[in-house]
């Protein structure tokens, strides 16, 4: 019998007014934070947008980056795709978890295909310029975790909850067929 194709899960985090991002990079300074996304996506092959690939100062083996740009140069490890469904079928090829792990425009086209979406909400506002899709319906996914704690963010020095969940939808969409995707294969 055939294995199941692995399963694919979005991974972020984002502030209490919805920002994610700022300046090309996170808009809080939280490193237990960071060290939970880093733990969680350990061994799993990642689909990773442009943007954040390249505020990225380590990107593992076995990542997928989106990008329109067919001369895109990429360290060691990392493969372009032109597409996000294109990074989620190579992605599940190599048959680790597959994590997908921003930025917002790969969020918003990812999350159809994602069985969970680990999502850690940080319950402050920041300043930002990048904010998380609001057309994820994650209102109507089933909470399957949740675990609370608070952490002192080193720019402001304050105390903030992370509230670390878990979404799990019913039914993602199946990936459409590779080929429909990508011209080159
Ligand atoms: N809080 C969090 O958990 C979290 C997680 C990740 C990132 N972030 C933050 O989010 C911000 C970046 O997010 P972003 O949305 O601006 O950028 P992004 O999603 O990281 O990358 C955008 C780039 O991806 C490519 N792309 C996007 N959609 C595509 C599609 N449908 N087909 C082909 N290529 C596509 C394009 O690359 P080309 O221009 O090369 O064509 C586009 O410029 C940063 O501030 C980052 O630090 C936050």
């Amino acid at each position: 019998m055939a294995e199941p194709e692995p399963l694919i899960a979005a991974i972020g985090a984002v502030a209490s007014n919805g920002m994610l991002g700022l300046g090309g990079w996170l808009p809080w300074d939280i490193p237990e934070e960071l060290a939970y996304f880093e733990a969680t996506v350990a061994g799993a092959a990642l689909v990773i947008g442009r943007l954040t690939y390249e505020s990225m100062d380590v990107v593992p083996a076995d990542s997928f980056i989106v990008s329109r740009r067919p001369d895109l140069q990429l360290r060691p490890g990392c493969r372009r795709v032109a597409s996000v469904e294109e990074g989620l079928r190579m992605a599940q090829a190599v048959g680790k978890p597959v994590f997908v792990i921003g930025g917002a425009s790969i969020y918003a086209a990812a999350w159809p295909y994602c069985r969970h979406f680990y999502l850690t909400r940080i319950e402050m506002a920041f300043a930002g310029d990048t904010q998380f899709p609001e057309e994820i319906p994650l209102a109507s996914w089933t909470v399957v975790g949740e675990e609370s704690r608070s952490y002192r963010e080193r720019n402001s020095g304050q105390l903030v909850n992370c509230r670390f969940m878990k979404y799990e939808q019913a039914c993602p969409r199946p990936l459409p067929g590779l080929e429909r995707d990508s011209g080159r294969l």
